[in-house]
């Protein structure tokens, strides 16, 4: 059972820019317009779960809708989502354990978690178990941050680098978690 982050940010660690825009996110020239592999992370994931504002941003898209498996938002607020959704996207709230759970419960082992807020509320409950981070050689200046404050570090191993486009560098990261005699 896994939690997984897999987004793309900015050199200063910023997932959208002080508009909450993304096009900053198409700035490297890519001619055989590649999905990066996109389409092969989600075949290796079992549902995502995302928070409400980027469920709200990639659902105003002029665009098919880009998710192959089942999508829970989290949300307090949301009550329902668009008709043409129903089916393929969920409403959940909860903790990260609570929902971590709930889901290990339904049979979903790889979970893509994706926001901002989302993924820092998961690593503030040590939730996350892995990262594919994609990072773009831009600074932003400010924006939606991929990080926040955590109570305490968080050590990962770096499993893989790549560097794609010549200029998106891809790592992955496992988490690390110290047995209780390593702890002693
Ligand atoms: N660069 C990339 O690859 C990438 C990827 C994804 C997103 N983005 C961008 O990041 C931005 C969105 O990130 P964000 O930090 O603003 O927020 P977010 O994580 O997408 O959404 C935050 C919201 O999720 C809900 N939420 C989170 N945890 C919850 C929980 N445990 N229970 C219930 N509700 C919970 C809350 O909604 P309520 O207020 O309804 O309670 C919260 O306000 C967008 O601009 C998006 O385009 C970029």
């Amino acid at each position: 059972m896994s939690n997984i982050v897999y987004i793309a940010a900015s050199l200063d660690g910023f997932i959208a820019d002080k508009d909450g825009g993304l096009n900053w996110l198409q700035s490297v020239p890519n001619p055989e317009n590649s999905d990066l592999g996109f389409a092969d992370f989600l075949d290796s994931i079992d549902c995502i779960v995302m928070g409400r504002n980027t469920f709200e941003t990639v659902a105003a898209m002029d665009i098919q809708w880009p998710y192959p498996k089942h999508v829970f938002v989290l949300s307090n607020a949301l009550k329902s989502v668009p008709e043409k959704l129903k089916g393929r996207v969920e409403i959940i709230k909860g903790s990260p354990d609570e929902i971590t759970a709930m889901l290990d419960e339904l049979g979903y082992e790889r979970k893509y978690i994706d926001g901002g807020k989302t993924i820092q509320i998961f690593l503030e409950c040590d939730r996350i178990d892995e990262m594919i981070i994609s990072r773009l050689p831009i600074l932003l200046g400010g924006g939606t941050p991929l990080f926040g404050v955590l109570p305490e570090h968080l050590m990962f191993e770096h499993t893989a680098t790549d560097v794609l486009l010549n200029e998106i560098v891809v790592s992955r990261y496992r988490r690390k978690r110290l047995s209780a005699t390593e702890k002693k």
